[in-house]
């Protein structure tokens, strides 16, 4: 066992609930819960503040090396991500972030620095963190790994229902599209692409509940508890 715990990694595609479902199950063992796609997105934010050129490789990692990001603990289980002494939160999620982000999530360089973070951060356990290639390179040797997927119709309806929760519009067939273009850019990547590892528990929550895709981790995490203590 690590000093804090296990490592459990989350995969799998966007809108599939991993950050909802994970961080209610950090909660309630009483683990961090680390989003790696904030961590893409803040320096995306940055490039985009610094008006740097996202296509040019040198120009992105420099920006990632020269601006540290940092993690301060916070009354939840999510500590808050800092780039640059800046709290950065919502504004990762804007469309033109989203988009940047999803283009220097392809470079192989920045993503060996992200991933060297990520590592520093789990490597003593008692974390939950997700995203594309927690199972299969961050953390292979993670206890616990979950594969999360969902129809890419049932993630479209739950984001419709999100937006339209918030007050603002949303257009089904548009979200659609939107998360199977997603879907496509990153399973068809060069360097780490999203895949299910075959240790990784397979979860399709297409027809589940959210307490039951909690329920279901937090007998898997027991489990894996049980068996490491054996
Ligand atoms: O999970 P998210 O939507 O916040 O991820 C934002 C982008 O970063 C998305 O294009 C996928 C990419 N990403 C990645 O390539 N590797 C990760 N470990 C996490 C996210």
């Amino acid at each position: 066992m690590r000093k804090n715990g296990i490592i459990i990694a989350i995969d799998g595609p966007a809108g599939g609930g991993k950050s909802s479902v994970g961080k209610i199950v950090a909660e309630k063992i009483g683990y961090k819960f680390i989003s790696s796609g904030k961590m893409y997105r803040a320096i995306a934010w940055l490039c985009v503040k610094k008006e740097v050129n996202i296509d040019d490789e040198e120009k992105v990692l420099e920006i990632a090396r020269t601006n540290p990001i940092s993690f301060k603990e916070n009354s939840g289980v999510e500590p808050l991500l800092l780039i640059s002494n800046t709290v950065l939160d919502k504004e990762l999620y804007d469309e033109n972030i989203a988009a940047a982000t999803s283009k220097i999530a392809r470079m192989l360089n920045l993503r060996n620095f992200l991933v060297e973070e990520q590592r520093r951060l789990g490597r003593d356990g008692g974390i939950i963190m997700e995203g594309r290639d927690i199972t299969t390179n961050v953390f292979p040797d993670a206890e616990l790994k979950i594969y999360l997927d969902a129809s890419a119709q049932a993630r479209a309806e739950r984001r419709v229902a999100q937006l339209r929760e918030k007050g603002m519009e949303a257009n089904y067939r548009e979200i659609l599209d939107m998360i199977i273009k997603r879907d496509e850019q990153d399973a068809k990547r060069k360097h780490n692409p999203l895949k299910k590892s075959e240790d990784s528990h397979y979860i399709d929550s297409t027809n589940m509940k959210k307490e039951d895709v909690v329920n279901l981790i937090l007998k898997l995490y027991e489990q894996t508890l049980s068996k490491i203590k054996k």
